[in-house]
């Protein structure tokens, strides 16, 4: 099978990356991941990219054309998929008509429920009956591109923010592989 070039944009702890990179060594699972982009230079997460041997980028996004900066590297190693996993920077106009349908992020909400940040506090405070996270394409509205993937589970009367969260990410180790066999699937 010939992998897709692809490059995970992070932020912090970065336990998606690491379970995909895991997943990745799979004989049949559709990506290879050929380089880590970070918008922070202390992102727990970036270490995994070293143990691996995963190239990364560290950009600051202070500079102006920090964006072009990751395209040029994209560019570098060949990239044609990208997974944002946990990245807190909005994606320019001008990256995504580059990279349209070719962007994917993890989001902890069934969405089109709970867009944007605080996602756990607000579902308790909707005493919302479940939760579970989407995998969906990246477009120009926040959190609001086509839904890919999605997994939920019912919510306990005892759940609290960090127990949601616990319960959300072990559903993420899930979902986002499974999102990404389902593109590639028919390719
Ligand atoms: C995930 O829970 C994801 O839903 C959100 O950011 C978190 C990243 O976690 N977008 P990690 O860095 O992969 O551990």
């Amino acid at each position: 099978m010939v992998k897709k070039n692809t490059c995970i944009f992070i932020s912090g702890k970065g336990s998606n990356l690491k379970n995909l990179i895991k997943r990745s060594r799979d004989y049949n699972f559709p990506i290879k991941i050929k380089l880590v982009v970070s918008d922070n230079k202390e992102a727990l997460g970036l270490n995994y990219a070293k143990k691996n041997s995963i190239p990364f980028l560290i950009v600051n996004t202070k500079s102006s054309n920090y964006e072009n900066i990751i395209l040029q590297n994209l560019k570098k190693y060949n990239i044609s998929f990208i997974c944002l996993a946990g990245y807190m920077r909005i994606i320019s106009k001008n990256f995504l008509i580059k990279y349209r349908k070719k962007i994917i992020n993890i989001h902890p909400s069934l969405l089109p429920k709970f867009k944007g940040l605080n996602t756990f506090s607000r579902i308790l405070k909707n005493k919302e009956k479940k939760t579970g996270c989407t995998v969906h394409f990246v477009n120009e509205k926040l959190d609001g591109g086509a839904i890919i993937y999605r997994k939920s589970f019912f919510i306990n009367r005892e759940d609290d923010e960090q127990i949601l969260k616990i319960k959300t990410q072990r559903l993420e180790y899930l979902a986002f592989p499974e999102a990404i066999i389902k593109i590639f699937r028919n390719n």
